[in-house]
């Protein structure tokens, strides 16, 4: 079986982790006469374009998963606890992009390509956060040859991370400032045009540490094994539409020099913008829109001596990738292949 013969659903098709989902259906070549899409009650009955074709949105309903292969939400947690039971129960394979199941031990949590002994046949699949899929992406051609210690990591995240209405709020906001009106935040509880700050997610007032933060260590030890790996994490959210960025510095199981890692993660399949002469390297408006995960700014960890064979355990990059695609829909789309491929 492939995916474009398989009867797909998509939940919360009207978001934009659900939109970039049917424009990746739509070039894999799945028709819309096997695609059913819903959004939130107030949207049934409207249409949606999908190619050439118009979808009309049901509401997201026992009814509406009856029949379907492959279930993919792209909801929030409340929906994803509500319909994926069901969708489960009506023989569907469900794949969730919230959070909802990420830290239950008996939902994999998988990136394929990076653990796929993760699924061993479950209904219930959860895709990753964003900024944790672009961490283990960027790194696991290092980790799988060299292993890893530790890392920490900033992250700049475009406001789309917050959904279309981050987008909107940048937008909305951006007009305000120009053209000197008030611009009260909305969405994030800063004003986001020309601006950066701490990720809107809420502070563990004991801890320090943030949601996004927390997911990011969480699910990084969870998908690569490796329950006790120190992770520092800082978020950030920054006036960028989409693509997030992460400055990572990483100390690696052995010291290599500084070629072996260039050349480790280029034949690990991540794109190389490392321009030093003309000072190019990774970025948001460079990465989105593609399916690759981008790296660039490779170098030693200046406050590290390199030692006799020129060689460090400590580097430092940036990656980024297009969070709506890699670091969502993309991978969503990746792991229903991957079963489909398997034989389910
Ligand atoms: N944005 C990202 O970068 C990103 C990355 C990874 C994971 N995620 C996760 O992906 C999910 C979707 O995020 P998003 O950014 O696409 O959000 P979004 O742009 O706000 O879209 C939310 C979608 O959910 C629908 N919805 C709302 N209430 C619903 C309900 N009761 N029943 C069915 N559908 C409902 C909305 O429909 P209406 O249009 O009718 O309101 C819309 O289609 C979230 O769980 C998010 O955490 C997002």
């Amino acid at each position: 079986m492939n995916l474009n013969q398989t009867k797909i659903g998509v939940v919360g098709a009207t978001g934009v982790v659900g939109r970039e989902l049917l424009s990746i259906l739509a070039a894999r070549g799945v028709p819309p006469s096997l695609l059913r899409v819903a959004a939130s009650s107030e949207a049934s009955g409207s249409t949606l374009s999908y190619g050439n074709a118009e979808l009309i949105l049901a509401e997201a309903s026992a009814n509406f998963v009856a029949g379907l292969d492959l279930v993919f939400l792209c909801a929030g947690a409340d929906v994803a606890q509500r319909l994926a039971p069901v969708a489960r129960a009506a023989g569907a394979i469900v794949i969730d992009n919230s959070s909802a199941f990420r830290a239950d031990p008996r939902v994999p949590l998988w990136v394929p390509g990076v653990n796929d002994p993760a699924w061993s046949g479950e209904s219930v699949i959860a895709n990753p956060n964003c900024s944790a899929i672009l961490l283990v992406r960027a790194l696991e051609p290092l980790r799988a040859a060299f292993g890893i210690d530790s890392i920490i990591l900033s992250t700049y995240q475009a406001v789309s991370g917050a959904g279309q209405a981050g987008l909107s709020a940048l937008w909305s906001q951006t007009q305000a400032r120009l053209s000197q009106s008030p611009e009260p935040p909305s969405v994030f509880p800063e004003s986001c045009a020309f601006n950066v700050f701490s990720h809107d997610s809420e502070v563990e007032l004991d801890s320090g540490v943030n949601g996004e933060e927390r997911k990011i260590i969480e699910e990084t030890r969870r998908i690569w094994g490796t329950p006790s790996l120190a992770i520092t994490p800082t978020c950030l959210r920054v006036p960028v539409e989409r693509a997030h960025l992460e400055s990572i510095v990483v100390e690696l199981g052995m010291a290599v020099s500084v070629d072996q890692v260039v050349l480790t993660l280029s034949q690990g399949g991540l794109r190389i913008r490392d321009d030093r002469a003309r000072n190019q390297f990774p970025t948001p408006r460079l990465a989105t829109g593609t399916d690759d995960v981008w790296v660039g700014r490779i170098r030693p960890d200046p406050a590290v001596a390199l030692d006799g064979r020129g060689c460090t355990r400590r580097f430092a990059l940036l990656a980024c990738a297009d969070q709506l695609r890699v670091g969502a829909a993309l991978n969503a789309v990746r792991i229903a292949e991957a079963i489909i491929a398997r034989g389910r």
